[in-house]
């Protein structure tokens, strides 16, 4: 990992993004979140990952059809799909999921509710799109990827911005 430029007594803000498999949804939003933190030039301040609650796509890169919509967005893909721990729950400052399974298959890895408050959906971040969940795109058409990137976009940029206030933005 890069050497962090945060100040010793500040680390970076921990953010986990989560779906089902780990290639469609939770790998396009930390891409998508990583390139907004890399452009307003705050990338030393988070750490930013993403997993699945199924292990079975363990270390597949993005669906292509993620890749190609993200590609043709601007982004540069990244990233092998891992299953979430229990330890990714104590470790991350924010865990981000994608619908309701995902959000209740999250807590339940928490049988002590203690990290439960980390343990946020992402549409609560969304400040143009009005979505009770992102959708999973794997069984539909193009269209459904490009909704749920444009959907991702918006709730990145409100993670962003509620962190504005927790993590220093004044280097
Ligand atoms: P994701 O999409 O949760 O957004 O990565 C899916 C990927 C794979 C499967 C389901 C959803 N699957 O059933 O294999």
């Amino acid at each position: 990992m890069a050497q962090s430029v945060v100040k010793p007594n500040q680390r970076p803000y921990r953010v986990l993004f989560v779906c089902l498999g780990n290639i469609c949804r939770s790998p396009a939003a930390e891409i998508i979140f990583r390139k907004q933190v890399a452009d307003a030039g705050k990338a030393d301040h988070f750490e930013i990952d993403s997993a699945g609650t199924l292990g079975y796509h363990e270390g597949s890169p993005p669906d292509h059809r993620m890749c190609e919509t993200l590609e043709r967005l601007g982004y540069t893909i990244s990233g092998r799909a891992r299953q979430i721990k229990k330890i990714d729950l104590e470790y991350f400052d924010l865990i981000v999921t994608m619908d309701q399974s995902n959000y209740t298959d999250v807590k339940n890895l928490d049988r002590t509710t203690q990290f439960h408050p980390k343990i946020q959906p992402l549409v609560r971040f969304c400040n143009e799109h009005d979505d009770k969940h992102v959708p999973d795109p794997y069984y539909g058409g193009k269209e459904g990827f490009e909704h749920v990137a444009r959907l991702l976009e918006d709730g990145c940029a409100g993670i962003f911005n509620r962190t504005k206030d927790i993590v220093p933005m004044n280097s």
